[in-house]
């Protein structure tokens, strides 16, 4: 539970070590430190006017396969006098996305398949008219949005475009939205939900998950007609990853949803569907539009037919629309894209020369050429298609290619191995800047880092041994002494959570401030829960989640001391240490797996422990059954509480049934498709069971009378006897006593 250390100010710091000026090359830095002042040569996106902009970074906020976001504030902003680009002043704050992500294996990916889809570099990082032509569509869409939605503020602004030379990647200022995802929404039948077009708002649970379901829809059906079908993917529900794309805005009078995201990560290849609705598209794509791969091809007469349908609204932006046109040209042309330009580039000298500079953008971003080089490769020829050939050849190709590309970097490898001073200077440079990597990741803490940046040779020690395992393996090598520390730490806090009521109360309260903070709860309904936590039940499921915690080793000691019996019998009947080792490791799995172990059964006793001390079965209705379940056990008390705590239960549920959501990489995202079925599966479903939970056990009897008692014919006394004990004790038990038990008073 310690919380992983982090140094922002260490990172800026190494930054500065990695970017050595006695150096050749520089180490560029993989993504900005909170604080960090960006000033850019910013171009209008309408009107296209250029000025000057200084962004402070405010806070890191991720980033998929497209890039990577910030929320930025405008520190300065120096546009030609007379001129303005509405929506942009200093003081604001805006989203800024630099089209470049901050994970390598994302870069690895994105990059490769956009390199089959269209045999290019991914444009919209390096060809400046596929990054003006994606932003004139938000605007666009922004514009139809009030065709369609009757407001603009469904679609966020797009006010300017940059190119961040740190990065080497465009990037792009857009609106700040305030909001949140989605509220998980109580909900006592789910099913309503099925017929999501037509079902009235106020008839179901689900009201905002619906509005969301609706305006996503809308939104692809309206970038259709636009001529943007590729566009839309980004909003298509199916795709399980669209719906973090849409925000419910809390910064508008109307509270309405908002479309973010523009900007697509990864081509859509054939072969190669990545999500259950990528199917439908790729037949689509094929049979209605024929085209083999997408990501955002568009059709411009088709959009000029919506706009002359709608001239109006279009009236003031026609310089946009032409300079999309112009835009989205040089954009197509700077890539080979065989599966649309077919033959084409043998024969069209003109497009040859476009796609040879298309490439060359390409190489250049990636650092393997200079300017001076780079003037050579655009006229093409031998030079061009050997420099080019390299690029297939792994590893090998890209150094050749490095050293004959860039001047600076052949100074920089003679320099390595003539001068000692360089060579030191270089490998402090680079541990700075692979340093950074391993603290952001948790490898090294600060004073670790500081010690292994302050001695290069430790670092590659270390880099080329230990350093190649997983984080976690690392570090315990690394500092056996922080495991120890963690475990140490982990039953420090079982034993203040246990011992302490203060302490309980403000874990309690931490979660609920997160909670808040989140958008998982309201201000009321924040405050609500703070002013109960005095409250009977609440202290009581306090001291039971104390109970949980101190379970979670339970069922570990027990299952390693059983393995090691078990092994042991092995061993002794004459097994080999092969077997008796199986043996162990099958022993320790199978704990994990059941259902019930031993850490659950402790719980789901104490709980009965309660209802028996207390005299109160109705209290604890709900939870003692699921109490001893494992995994589910934690819920047992939120969902209990249901009826008298309707909001805290709704966000205690919330926040572990999605916490588990989250590990999973892409579909598990805040906000993703899968967190809404997790949280329907811990909370909505559940509650349904509940309220039919007399039918679901008079079912389950039956079902018991129905394959037991067939069974009874033909088998042995003994087998009778067992046979009864089970269909009593499993099947008819549950309802003939313990229903009427449990229910009793209610
Ligand atoms: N304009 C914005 N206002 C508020 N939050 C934003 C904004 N843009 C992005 N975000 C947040 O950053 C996340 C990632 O942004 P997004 O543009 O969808 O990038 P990607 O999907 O490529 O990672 C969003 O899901 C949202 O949480
Ligand atoms: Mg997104």
């Amino acid at each position: 539970m310690a919380k992983k250390e982090y140094s922002s100010k260490l990172c800026k710091e190494l930054t500065r070590l990695a970017e050595d000026p006695k150096l050749n090359v520089r180490h560029r830095p993989i993504r900005y430190e909170n604080g960090t002042v960006l000033p850019v040569e910013i171009t209008g996106v309408f009107p296209a006017i250029e000025g000057k902009a200084e962004l402070t970074v405010d806070k890191f906020l991720g980033g998929g396969f497209a890039g990577q976001v910030y929320r930025c504030r405008l520190t300065d902003l120096e546009l030609p006098s007379g001129g303005g680009i509405p929506g942009l002043e200093t003081g604001k704050l805006y989203a800024i996305k630099i089209v470049i992500p901050p994970s390598s294996f994302s870069r690895w990916f994105r990059n490769t398949t956009y390199w089959l889809a269209f045999q290019g570099p991914f444009s919209s990082q390096v060809n400046l008219g596929a990054c003006r032509a994606g932003l004139a569509w938000q605007k666009l869409v922004r514009r139809a949005s009030l065709v369609k939605f009757g407001r603009e503020t469904a679609v966020k602004d797009a006010y300017a475009s940059f190119w961040d030379s740190n990065l080497n990647a465009y990037g792009e200022i857009t609106e700040w939205v305030e909001g949140r995802m989605w509220k998980l929404e109580a909900d006592g039948d789910i099913t309503k939900r099925f017929d999501w077009r037509n079902v009235p708002l106020a008839d179901t649970g689900s009201p905002e998950y619906i509005d969301k379901r609706r305006f996503m829809a809308g939104m692809v059906e309206l970038m259709h007609d636009m001529g943007a079908p590729e566009f839309a993917r980004q909003y298509e529900w199916s795709t399980m990853k669209s719906q973090p794309n849409c925000m419910k805005r809390s910064d508008t009078e109307d509270g309405g949803l908002c479309a973010i995201d523009f900007r697509a990560g990864l081509a859509l290849l054939p072969w190669l569907p990545m999500s259950p609705g990528d199917f439908k598209l790729i037949l689509d794509g094929l049979f209605k539009r024929h085209s083999l791969v997408q990501f955002d091809r568009c059709d411009l007469s088709r959009l000029e037919v919506y706009v002359a349908q709608h001239p109006d609204v279009f009236s003031d932006v026609r310089p946009m629309i032409d300079e999309l046109k112009i835009q989205d040209r040089i954009y197509r042309r700077s890539l080979l894209d065989i599966t649309h330009h077919g033959l084409r580039p043998i024969f069209d000298r003109e497009l040859q020369r476009d796609i040879i500079a298309g490439l060359v953008e390409g190489y250049a971003a990636d650092d393997l050429v200079d300017e001076v080089f780079a003037e050579k490769l655009r006229k093409g020829g031998l030079r061009f298609a050997l420099f080019h050939l390299l690029g297939a050849v792994p590893i090998l190709g890209k150094m050749v290619r490095q050293r004959w590309g860039s001047r600076a970097f052949r100074k920089h490898m003679l320099s390595l191995f003539t001068k000692p001073t360089y060579f030191k200077a270089a490998l402090k440079a680079r541990a700075a800047h692979d340093l950074i990597g391993w603290h952001r990741a948790g490898r090294t803490n600060e004073v670790r880092t500081r010690k292994l940046a302050a001695a290069p040779g430790l670092f590659f020690i270390e880099r080329f041994t230990i350093g190649l395992l997983p984080v976690g393996l690392h570090c315990f090598c690394a500092r056996p002494i922080i495991a120890w520390n963690g475990f140490v730490g982990f039953f420090k806090f079982i034993y203040d959570f246990a011992s302490d009521e203060a302490f309980r109360e403000q874990w309690f309260l931490d979660q609920v401030i997160e909670g808040e903070k989140d958008g998982m709860l309201s201000k009321e309904e924040h405050d609500h829960i703070v002013s109960i936590i005095k409250e009977p039940f609440i202290v009581k499921y306090l001291k039971s989640m104390a109970v949980h915690f101190c379970t979670i080793p339970v069922t570990q000691i027990v299952s390693v001391v059983t393995g090691g019996f078990i092994a042991a019998y092995v061993l002794s009947k004459g097994g080999s240490k092969a077997e008796a080792s199986l043996a162990f490791a099958g022993i320790v799995a199978l704990f994990q797996v059941t259902p019930i172990s031993p850490g659950s059964l402790c719980r789901g006793f104490y709980v009965v422990y309660l209802m028996i001390r207390e005299r109160n079965w109705r209290d604890y209705l709900v939870a003692a059954p699921l109490s001893f379940v494992k995994y589910i056990g934690y819920l047992a008390f939120p969902l209990q509480m249901t009826t008298t705590y309707p909001h805290l239960a709704r966000f205690l549920v919330s926040r572990r049934a999605t916490a588990v959501v989250h590990i999973i990489p892409v579909f598990g995202e805040h906000g993703a498709l899968m967190e809404h079925w997790v949280f329907d599966l811990f909370f909505n479903v559940p509650q349904i069971f509940g309220r039919h939970i007399k039918s679901v056990l008079t079912a389950w009897m039956l079902l018991g009378m129905a394959i037991i008692l067939p069974a009874l014919f033909g088998v042995t006394t003994k087998g009778w006897v067992g046979l009864m004990i089970a269909l009593i004790a499993v099947f008819i038990f549950p309802r003939m006593i313990f229903f009427p038990l449990l229910s009793r008073g209610k």
